[in-house]
C-alpha cells in the first residue's frame, strides 16, 4: 500500500498503536471538552478562543468538573504573550536554551489554535527553497508541463491555504537566504507562484510559530527584515527545582503509561535527585550555595532528566523489582554528563567526589556511580 492508499482506517494505524501520537491526537478529549465550553470570540479561523488555548496549556478546571492538564509549566504571562501574539499578524518566535520546552509548546499551540500541529518545516543546513515553499511532482511536470497538479505544496502553503498554524523548527539553521523567503510570506501573507502566474494567499488564521536555540554556535543569525515579522517569546529554565520535578514527573509518567512499562511506583525520590545533580551541574554551584562546580559541556535540561528518568524506569521495570533505584539512573546521569570523555569526566569525578560523597543519603547513589564511571 503507498501512503496515497487509505486502508480500512483511512491510512491510519489505529489508535493505541501509533508511538507517538500528534497532541491534537493525544489530547483530543479534552480539546473537544474545552471547545464545548468555551463561549468567549474566536479569533477568524481558530478553533479555541484565546483563553480556551491558554488554559489548556497551562492546566486548570472547566465547570462541568473536567480538569485539564497543564502541558507548559511556567509564567501565565508568557504563554498569555504567546497566545496574543497569534492573534495578531505576527508571527511567534519561540526562543531558549536547549529542552526549555519550545517544540513542546510549538506543538501545543498549533494543536489547539488550528487543530493540527503536523504543518512542520525541520530546518537544518541543507533546507533548500522548496521546502518552505513548494515542490514539483517532476514525473508530472515533465509530463504535462507545470500545473496545480503538477505542484507539491509545503507544510507552509498548505497552513496559509487552509488558514492553519504552521510551525517551523529550529529557524536559525536554516540558510540565510532561505529563511528570506519567509520575508514576503510574513509580510505579505502571500506565496506566489510565478510558474503558473498564480498565488497563494493565507486564508484568516494562518500564522507561523517558528523555534530557535539561542545557545546555537555556528548559525545563521536571523535578518533583521526577518526577525521584525515576529515577535519573540523567551523561554526560561524551569524556576524551581520543585517545578522541574513535577515537570519531570508528569512527563515521565505519561511517557511510561504509552510505552506500556509496567507501572512501578513513581519513584519521586529518585527524580528528585537527577534534577537536583542536574541544575547544581549546569548552574555551576550547589544548591545551598556553598560548593563552586565546573560545569560540564553538555546540555542538561529537563529534556535530559526525562530521559534518564524514563530509561531508569525501563531497567526497574524489566530487570529490577519495579522500583526506581539509584542504579537505574546513575549509569543514565553519568551518560548525559560525561559527553567529552576527557574534560566532562574531570567535571564529573569532582563532582562525584566532593559534592555527592559528602551526602550521607546519598550512599546508594554514590556507590552505583562508582560502579558505572
Ligand atoms: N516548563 C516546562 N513545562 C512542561 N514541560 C517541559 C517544560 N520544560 C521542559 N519540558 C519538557 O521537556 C521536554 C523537551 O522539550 P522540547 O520542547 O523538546 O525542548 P526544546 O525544543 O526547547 O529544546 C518536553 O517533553 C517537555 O515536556
Ligand atoms: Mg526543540
Amino acid at each position: 500500500m503507498t501512503i496515497d492508499e487509505p486502508g480500512p482506517t483511512g491510512g491510519r494505524p489505529p489508535a493505541g498503536a501509533v508511538l507517538r501520537p500528534h497532541a491534537e491526537q493525544e489530547y483530543a478529549g479534552e480539546l473537544a471538552r474545552l471547545a464545548e465550553h468555551d463561549d468567549r470570540p474566536r479569533p477568524p479561523g481558530w478553533r479555541l478562543s484565546p483563553w480556551a488555548v491558554t488554559l489548556y496549556l497551562l492546566g486548570g478546571g472547566l465547570p462541568d468538573g473536567t480538569v485539564i492538564g497543564p502541558k507548559y509549566v511556567g509564567p501565565r504571562r508568557l504563554v498569555e504573550v504567546a497566545v496574543a501574539t497569534l492573534a495578531t499578524d505576527r508571527a511567534l518566535l519561540l526562543l531558549g536554551v536547549p529542552g526549555t520546552a519550545k517544540t513542546w509548546m510549538s506543538e501545543h499551540l498549533a494543536a489547539a489554535v488550528s487543530g493540527d500541529s503536523t504543518l512542520l518545516v525541520q530546518s537544518t543546513a541543507g533546507t533548500s527553497e522548496e521546502a518552505v515553499r513548494y515542490g514539483w511532482n517532476y514525473a508530472r511536470l515533465l509530463a504535462e508541463g507545470p500545473s496545480e497538479k503538477a505542484l507539491v505544496e509545503g507544510p507552509l502553503m498548505r497552513a496559509m491555504r487552509t488558514g492553519s498554524v504552521a510551525r517551523i523548527e529550529e529557524l536559525t539553521r536554516m540558510p540565510s537566504d532561505v529563511q528570506d523567503t519567509l520575508i514576503t510570506v510574513l509580510s505579505e501573507k502571500t506565496l506566489p507562484v510565478p510558474e503558473l502566474g498564480t498565488e497563494v494567499q493565507a486564508r484568516k488564521g494562518f500564522t507561523v510559530i517558528a523555534t530557535a536555540n539561542d545557545r546555537d554556535r555556528g548559525v545563521n543569525e536571523l535578518s533583521s527584515a526577518l526577525r521584525r515579522r515576529f515577535n519573540t517569546v523567551v523561554l526560561p529554565l524551569p524556576a524551581s527545582a520543585e517545578d522541574e520535578v513535577e515537570i519531570v514527573a508528569r512527563r515521565v509518567g505519561e511517557i511510561g503509561a504509552a510505552l506500556e512499562l509496567p507501572e512501578g511506583p513513581a519513584g519521586l525520590e529518585e527524580i528528585r535527585r537527577v534534577v537536583t545533580v542536574f541544575r547544581e551541574l549546569r548552574s555551576g554551584v550547589t544548591g545551598d550555595g556553598r560548593t563552586k562546580l565546573k560545569s560540564p559541556s553538555g546540555t542538561l535540561g529537563t529534556a535530559e532528566a526525562i530521559s534518564v528518568v524514563t530509561s531508569g524506569l525501563a531497567l526497574a521495570a524489566h530487570f529490577g523489582d519495579g522500583v526506581l533505584r539509584a542504579a537505574d539512573v546513575a549509569g543514565g546521569i553519568v551518560g548525559a554528563v560525561v559527553q567529552d570523555p576527557v574534560s566532562d569526566r574531570v567535571v564529573w569525578q569532582e563532582y562525584l567526589e566532593t559534592v555527592v560523597r559528602d551526602r550521607p543519603e546519598w550512599l546508594d547513589f554514590y556507590r552505583a556511580c562508582r560502579e558505572v564511571s
